[in-house]
């Protein structure tokens, strides 16, 4: 009885500090709130936009390049080297993995940037 009167309070207290009208179970049952508040997400989202990779990317269908869903779902189980693999890749351009297609060279971004790039983009899956 006492341990079930500790959750209840734990419970209120969380919905105390929740603020917003938001209750917490609604805040984590909507998903794409939840990647957008992570900081990689929004880094990567910002550089992305202020590139070129839009012009070839979109992020749910494929047009010149993969969409970045299919990129994320084709890394999934990748272990974290895949982020220096992926952000040399945009540096240096190439194609094969996805097809004949050439993804351009990016020679003028920083590793730095570009693995920020394929952090967000290894988000959407
Ligand atoms: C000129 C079109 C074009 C532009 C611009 C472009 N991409 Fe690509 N991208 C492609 C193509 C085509 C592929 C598929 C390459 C392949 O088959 O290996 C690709 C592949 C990728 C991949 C997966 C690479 C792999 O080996 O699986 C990532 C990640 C990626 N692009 C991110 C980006 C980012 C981030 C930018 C912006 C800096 C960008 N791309 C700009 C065309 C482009």
């Amino acid at each position: 009885m006492k341990k079930y009167l500790l959750v209840l309070c734990a419970a209120a207290a969380l919905v105390a500090c929740g603020g917003n009208a938001e209750t917490p179970a609604a805040a984590s049952a909507e998903k794409p709130a939840d990647i957008s508040a992570n900081p990689d997400y929004q880094k990567g989202l910002a550089l992305v936009t202020k590139s070129d990779c839009l012009t070839c990317h979109k992020v749910n269908e494929a047009s010149t390049g993969p969409s970045y869903k299919d990129i994320a779902t084709k890394y999934a189980s990748a272990d974290a080297s895949i982020v220096d693999t992926l952000a040399g890749k945009i540096i240096k351009g190439g194609s094969g993995n996805w097809g004949q297609i050439p993804m351009t060279a990016h020679p003028t971004l920083s590793e730095e940037d570009a693995k920020a790039m394929v952090k967000y983009v290894l988000l959407l899956k």
